[in-house]
């Protein structure tokens, strides 16, 4: 591109989204921003911002008229699921994002799994899909065949929709009773295996049948300390400085990204359209070896802001490079940090959350700390105020040599954000990571 700087249009409101927007930066581009509330931090690296709901198909045209973008990043799931990037390519606006029927691989649990057997690739879970006819008595002899199942609602449920046999399901009554409360909303039900072992999250760049990987990261679903608490979107998430986790080595990551691999293959040859966009692998490795929970279409959230601010080779350069098709000819690095993100997410999150809260937040002694911030579910007033939504409201990201710096980093910043919130404490730290160890040796795995 001579003497006219790159356009590029980001979809998406959140600290992922955020982060996306500060790797972008780290380049010479005009950034245009379309999200459903102002995010302070991408409002501030934007030429121009829009606000409208994200399915706002009249406002994002207009939008794409005025600003011309060379290409779109999507950063959620739902527009995603809903077609956006159909959208956009048929007003000659590409994207990193896959196409509707490609976003099934996160939007339906179901394809995924039927995917998986049919095309054989490894780390398949035992499942059964269950259509909202179903027998209860069917439900029954299934859950008996497995032992303890996992229940998941077939489509989009903001990480919130998985329900386990033993924790939050006490016995088969309640499995069929959790069943029937989805069916009644008309949506199928997964009922798969439940496992036991320690996740990792790997997310891939993906163009078609080429991958490349960025470091694995380990979030935290559980709402409060010790992985107590109902399940959230994600509380926090760390990183290790030579890329693997202290419990997950080298060879378990080879096969993790070769069933990324062989699953975005399979998805060109299933749909006849190339995956363009980030897959993420939510995998757990269990005593039946490692196992695929669940595809992403996107970036994690928060796991993004593990992998982002790591990247050596302008994220630019990356998309440019997945939109032309020619990921495979470019070397992308990252730096050998560790990284930890904390999530401060209002008071009662996530079952009842404190709304529209006035907080304060100290930038420059979080930047003073050497530790970092994204803007996540709050909203900027005219007035300059940021008030928290109903989601998590901010992460601080901690980046250092070991995991136990970037940890202590992360943890003195959250210090820094005033107002009703609160954060895990124990995410990075060395004791909880020893108990993800202890875990796996107790499990025989290491
Ligand atoms: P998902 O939305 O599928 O990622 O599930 C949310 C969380 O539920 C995962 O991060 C796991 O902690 C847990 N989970 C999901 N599927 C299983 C499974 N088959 N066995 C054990 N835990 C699971
Ligand atoms: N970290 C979980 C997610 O992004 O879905």
């Amino acid at each position: 591109m001579t003497g006219k700087k790159c356009k590029v249009l980001l979809v998406g409101q959140g600290a992922r989204e955020h982060a996306i927007a500060k790797a972008l930066k780290r380049s010479d581009l005009e950034l245009y921003a379309f999200m459903k509330a102002k995010n302070p931090g991408i409002a501030k690296l934007s030429t121009k911002v829009k606000i409208a709901k994200l399915n706002d198909y009249i406002a994002l045209e207009e939008f794409i008229n005025d600003i011309q973008p060379n290409f779109a990043v999507i950063g959620p799931e739902n527009p995603l699921a809903e077609g956006i990037v159909n959208f956009l390519k048929d007003k000659g606006v590409e994207s990193i994002g896959p196409t509707k029927t490609n976003a099934r691989v996160e939007a339906s649990k179901s394809f995924t799994r039927d995917l998986m057997k049919k095309y054989n690739i490894p780390g398949i879970i035992e499942f059964k899909v269950f259509q909202p006819d179903s027998k209860d008595q069917d439900i029954i002899d299934y859950v008996n065949k497995l032992g303890k199942v996992v229940v998941k609602r077939d489509g989009l449920a903001g990480g919130k929709g998985v329900k386990l046999m033993g924790e939050h399901l006490l016995g088969i009554a309640e499995v069929v009773a959790f069943c029937k409360e989805i069916f009644q909303q008309g949506e199928p039900v997964v009922l798969e295996e439940l496992l036991v072992g320690e996740e990792f999250s790997l997310q891939c760049f993906v163009s078609g049948e080429d991958i490349v990987a960025t470091p694995i990261a380990q979030d935290h679903k559980r709402a409060f300390d010790g992985d107590q608490g109902p399940n959230t979107g994600g509380m926090g998430s760390y990183s290790a400085e030579d890329h693997l986790l202290p419990f997950i080595q080298a060879k378990i990551v080879e096969e993790a990204k070769e069933i990324i691999r062989k699953s975005a293959k399979a998805i060109k040859e299933e749909t006849g359209q190339d995956y363009c966009g980030i897959l993420y692998g939510g995998f757990m490795l269990t005593t039946k070896g490692l196992k695929l929970l669940e595809y992403n279409a996107r970036f994690g959230d928060p796991e993004a802001m593990n992998v982002l601010p790591l990247l050596k080779t302008p994220l630019i350069d990356v998309f440019n490079a997945m939109i032309n098709k020619k990921l495979a000819e470019l070397n992308v690095e990252f730096e050998h940090k560790a990284t930890v993100c904390k999530y401060l997410v209002p008071e009662g999150y996530p079952v009842s959350p404190k709304k529209e809260e006035p907080i304060d937040v100290a930038v420059e002694k979080i930047i003073n700390e050497g530790a970092d911030l994204y803007y996540s579910s709050v909203s900027e007033l005219a007035t300059g105020k940021i008030i928290t939504t109903s989601s998590r409201a901010i992460a601080i990201v901690g980046i250092a040599d070991t995991i136990e710096q970037a940890e202590k980093i992360a943890e003195k910043a959250t210090t820094f954000v005033k107002g009703p919130l609160f954060h895990r404490k124990d995410v990075g730290t060395k004791a909880l990571i020893q108990k993800r160890i202890d875990h796996l040796v107790e499990l025989n795995i290491l």
